[in-house]
């Protein structure tokens, strides 16, 4: 199959590409559309057939449910059996944005979508591509990050040709995404709202409407077995070629630590790359640096994490020393993404 990639500039002005997508989505194909958070694999949620297309592309494990996305706050009514009163407030403060809540769902949802799960996940993205083609496909559009399973989310459209050329007939192309890391994945359905994976709306955002949230244990530990609240976190994700494995300590130690594995690293031949930041930088010598960002701008590193991951790829390295960063706000998706890109591998300093 060919793969075309049409390049979209202004969502309003190029709408003839968006149309063309959206034709495909409801003759029950599959379309790769820019979001905020990363670029998504659509097609048509309330059709199993078309649905079972994605996990075909993506080679994605038939028992790892999808996100649905919508384009208005009022189409997720005949998505899910009950809203609790806390989730208008959320949808009032966040979407569309990179937030996704998780409901009973109602008979609509074909259980392909779900995993087989009597529970729904949904978002309403900001990114205006995406908004139109929901709006323009007429129906709810059932995404996961558009990536080969396994590999780490497409932030490019270049990623996602990279991994599915030839498996998928269109691309939209959107640029580089905004946010960077896929959405928050709210629980709604526990007794206390749960986030079963962190990203860019922070737990921090979360509390000032909620009052209290939890965090799965699944955010910086690995899960396993059968309790998994969400599928998705159980896999090992995001990995780039490279083995990646993580530093932590205090940021002097972590220099010095970074820099002595390197040394033995290289005489062994190997390439080493390191995943800094701003404030560590310029202590790297002889490697292949690339930096996240400012440690004081947790939303920036974490926007440049996947590209970075990729791009260590194109480096030819074998092995990526990463800096652990502190948990806070985006710090949190950051290091959920991090850790699984280096399998839990994490070396104190
Ligand atoms: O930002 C995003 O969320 C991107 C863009 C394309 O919207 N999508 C995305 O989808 O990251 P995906 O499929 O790569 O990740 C969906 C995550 C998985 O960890 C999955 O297990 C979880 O959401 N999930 C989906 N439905 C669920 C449900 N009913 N219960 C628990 N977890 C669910
Ligand atoms: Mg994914």
């Amino acid at each position: 199959m060919e793969t075309r990639v049409l390049k979209i500039n202004d969502a309003e002005r190029d709408c003839s590409a968006i149309l063309e997508a959206a034709r495909l989505i409801q003759a029950g194909e599959v379309v790769a559309f820019p979001t905020e958070t990363v670029y998504g694999l659509g097609a048509n949620a309330l059709d199993a057939a078309a649905v079972q297309k994605i996990f075909e592309a993506k080679g994605r494990p038939s028992d790892n449910p999808l996100i649905v996305h919508i384009s208005k706050c009022q189409d997720v009514d005949r998505l899910v059996r009950e809203l609790p009163p806390a989730a208008s407030s959320l949808m009032e403060r966040f979407w569309p944005g990179p937030l996704t809540m998780i409901f009973k769902k109602s008979h609509l949802i074909p259980d392909t979508v779900t995993a087989g799960l009597d529970t729904v996940a949904i978002r309403m993205p900001r990114h205006p591509v995406a908004l139109k083609l929901i709006e323009r496909s007429e129906v709810p559009i059932a995404a996961p990050s558009a990536n080969r399973s396994g590999h780490t989310s497409p932030t490019m459209a270049q990623h996602v040709l990279d991994d599915l050329g030839g498996r998928i007939p269109l691309i939209l192309d959107g640029g580089r995404c905004e946010v960077g890391l896929e959405s928050t994945v709210l629980d709604m359905t526990a007794e206390v709202p749960t986030i079963l994976r962190p990203g860019g709306i922070t737990y921090e955002m979360l509390t000032q409407v909620l009052g209290e949230v939890r965090v799965d244990d699944g955010a910086l530990k690995p899960v396993k077995g059968q309790r998994v609240k969400s599928p998705g976190m159980k896999y090992t994700h995001y990995a780039p070629r490279a083995q990646v494995v993580v530093v932590r300590g205090e940021l002097d130690q972590m220099v010095d630590k970074i820099n002595a594995m390197a040394q033995e690293y290289m005489k062994q031949g190997m390439e080493v790359g390191i995943l800094a930041t701003h404030e560590t930088k310029d202590y790297y010598k002889e490697v292949k640096v690339l930096v996240l960002g400012s440690r004081t701008q947790p939303a920036v590193m974490a926007s440049n994490l996947f590209w970075a991951l990729r791009q260590f790829d194109d480096l030819g390295v074998d092995i990526v020393l990463a800096e652990w960063i502190e948990t806070r706000e985006e710090g949190l998706a950051i290091m959920n993404r991090m850790l699984r890109a280096a399998a839990f591998r994490v070396v104190d300093a």
